[in-house]
């Protein structure tokens, strides 16, 4: 299926910005989000490079006026057939040790949970009266095995994987479609900023292929790399002490950005 009218949040780095110039071609219309202006700009240039037209919008998510205004006002002008919801911080334990306080979660819960719900219900209604669409979510293989060095991020990408399955099953009789991507590492801003090892770390070039793929095919559960997407899914049934040990090694921190 060739998408024509695409947002991708958090298109100004990393994941989203791999994603915007893999749909990036004539005839497409992509809108993109992110908080960075220089950077975004960066990437709608390259979009318009490839022969897509690019509609920027610089805008912090929790801020649901600016989100819910943009999303309307693209959608009336160019309805949605695809919205990658992709925008999410990490954070976590502190290289002194300090595990994540009270307001470190709230605001990874209010960006990657919060802000990806409020960015899919703005577009949801406008999907199910055209009968067609798909969203999708970005969650993470933390949603599948929960990381100790990132309590919030783990639950916030749990909370995404939940959510994103159970309301693809509510409206998959009205042909609106909703998938959910859970990577495993993939080279990015936030992975710079995860201090530790990273196994199978791929590039953004080639998580974005793998998801637009699974998109394609319509995938409930787009998970990658498939070593470490089946050891997360198999996780839960292995006794605690046998998951401590074996996840010794990818301890880490995050380094403030
Ligand atoms: N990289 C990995 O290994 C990995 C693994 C699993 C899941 N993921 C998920 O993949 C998604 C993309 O991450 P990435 O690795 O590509 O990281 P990234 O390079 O840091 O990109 C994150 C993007 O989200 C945007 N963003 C963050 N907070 C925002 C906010 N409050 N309002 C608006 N935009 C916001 C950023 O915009 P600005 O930079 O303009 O602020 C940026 O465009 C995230 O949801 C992440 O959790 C990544």
């Amino acid at each position: 299926m060739a998408f024509q009218n695409i947002v991708i949040t958090g298109a100004s780095s990393g994941i989203g910005a791999a994603l915007a110039l893999h749909y990036a071609r004539p005839g497409v219309t992509l809108g993109l989000t992110g908080r960075d202006a220089g950077r975004l700009g960066g990437v709608a240039a390259k979009v318009q490079a490839a022969g897509a037209v690019a509609d920027e919008a610089v805008f912090d998510l929790r801020d649901r006026d600016a989100l819910t205004g943009f999303l309307a006002g693209f959608d009336v002008a160019h309805p949605i057939d695809l919205l990658i919801a992709n925008a999410g911080i990490l954070d976590g334990r502190r290289a002194d040790g300090t595990i994540e306080n009270a307001e470190g979660a709230r605001r990874v819960i209010e960006t990657n949970l919060l802000g990806t719900t409020d960015t899919l219900h703005a577009i949801l209604p406008a999907m199910r009266r055209r009968g067609r669409g798909h969203i999708v979510l970005v969650s993470s293989l933390a949603a599948l095995s929960p990381l100790a060095d990132a309590p919030a991020y783990s639950a916030s990408k749990a909370g995404l994987l939940s959510y994103g399955l159970a309301m693809r099953a509510a409206v998959a009789p009205e042909k609106v479609r909703i998938s959910v991507v859970c990577p495993g590492y993939v080279t990015s801003a936030m992975t710079e900023s995860h201090i530790g090892e990273h196994p199978l770390k791929m590039s953004a070039e080639r998580a974005a292929r793998l998801i637009a793929r699974g998109i394609v095919r319509n995938k409930p559960l787009i998970g990658f790399p498939l070593p470490l997407y089946l050891l997360s899914l198999i996780e839960p049934l292995f006794p605690e002490f046998v998951v401590r040990m074996a996840t010794k090694g990818i301890r880490f921190h995050v380094a403030p950005r």
